[in-house]
């Protein structure tokens, strides 16, 4: 890495329904920019016609916002970040058009970035808590489970993902099963703290390997709830914060005992977790239990960096540009993106 290189950095997030913007200065943060989209409660799930739209509208205030907060002028920018994939195409195709029109405009880099190596990286945003190289990574996001082993900046090998559903989208369903809006994770987690845990029992899947399946445990919900429903019609009401902490426990359980496993498979006492389901009060407490028994040394990023953001996909970017890994414009995003190509 060529260190004497100084470096603006402007970064592009805008894979599902979070439009943002990031700006970087040698790898410190300086801007970090969210907009969220409201307009996909009503609908139980992102409406992606409605995200490329809202994705429009916000795009170019969103950059102005992360811009100003960082005190730093168009003119200032060195290159420019952006997430190529995996998401939904047209949410994409208005970071990446947006990226290439400044790329061109300004005459700077553009630089793609995998936004599942990005959801790994936030880790290094902050770097006084960085973890070492390998370390396992647990990426639990509303589209992806994974058990990442990450051996450097940009190497990752998959060693277990889900075969079907992803956790965020566990936890998204099961709300919306008990009548709760999108997204539904963080009611979940709310209605969780004050719950019993062992109130009810869900039946955990058996995967081989280092795999998830989370689709059964959906199926088995849905019944549990029509059936409690049928026997007695506030039984979602009157039970909500027990339902809530007994499914969360039942995921954190599928998560946590593949993680272990992969632990022990790989003989790595390094475990970190990403994503937007790693920011759960419920995984936090029961990983670190974990971690004090194992002996792990954790890492858990700060709730801000966990759901999606432009800051991991600058820090991406930083890395990127040091070794110069740089991208023309005839690139275009790519929906399905593995975190190890
Ligand atoms: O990483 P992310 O922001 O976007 C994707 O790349 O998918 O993750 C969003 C997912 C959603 O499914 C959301 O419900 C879930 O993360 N999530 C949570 C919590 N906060 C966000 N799930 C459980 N507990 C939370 N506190
Ligand atoms: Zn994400």
């Amino acid at each position: 890495m060529n260190k004497d290189k100084s470096s603006i950095i402007l970064a592009i997030e805008s894979s599902c329904d979070e439009t943002a913007a990031a700006v970087l200065r040698d790898g410190d943060l300086l801007s970090n920019v969210i907009a969220t989209q409201e307009v996909h409660a009503e609908y139980g799930g992102v409406v992606p016609e409605l995200a490329s739209r809202e994705h429009q509208k916000n795009i170019v205030p969103v950059v102005d916002q992360a811009l100003k907060q960082a005190n730093v002028t168009r003119g200032d920018i060195d290159a420019i970040a952006f997430t190529k994939g995996p998401g939904l195409l047209g949410s994409l195709l208005v970071g990446t058009s947006f990226a290439k029109a400044l790329s061109l405009g300004l005459n700077i880099p553009l630089i793609e970035i995998n936004h599942m190596q990005a959801h790994v990286l936030a880790h290094f945003i902050d770097k006084s808590t960085s973890p070492k190289f390998p370390f396992l990574c647990l990426t639990v996001s509303g589209g992806h489970t994974q058990i990442v082993l990450v051996k450097s900046y940009f190497k990752m090998e998959l060693v277990g993902q889900s075969i079907d559903d992803a956790a965020g989208e566990a936890f998204d369903k099961a709300a919306k099963i008990l009548g709760l809006p999108y997204p539904g994770g963080p009611l979940i987690d709310k209605y969780a703290m004050t719950g019993d845990t062992k109130a009810f029992k869900f039946t955990k899947p058996k995967v081989p390997n280092l795999d998830f399946s989370f689709s059964g445990l959906k199926t088995g919900f849905m019944n549990f709830v029509k059936n409690g429903k049928e026997n007695n019609p506030r039984f979602v009401e009157e039970n909500l914060h027990d339902i809530c902490a007994s499914i969360q426990h039942t995921i954190i359980e599928i998560l946590l005992d593949k993680l272990l496993l992969a632990a022990k498979q790989n003989n790595i006492d390094v475990i970190a977790i990403a994503g937007g389901v790693s920011a759960n009060n419920g995984l936090r407490a029961a990983l670190e239990q974990l971690a004090e028994d194992e002996k792990w040394e954790l890492h858990v990023p700060k709730f801000e960096y966990c759901t999606d953001n432009a800051a991991m996909i600058g820090i991406a970017g930083y890395y990127k540009y040091a070794e110069e890994q740089f991208t023309d414009l005839s690139v275009i995003p790519q929906p399905r993106y593995a975190v190890d190509s």
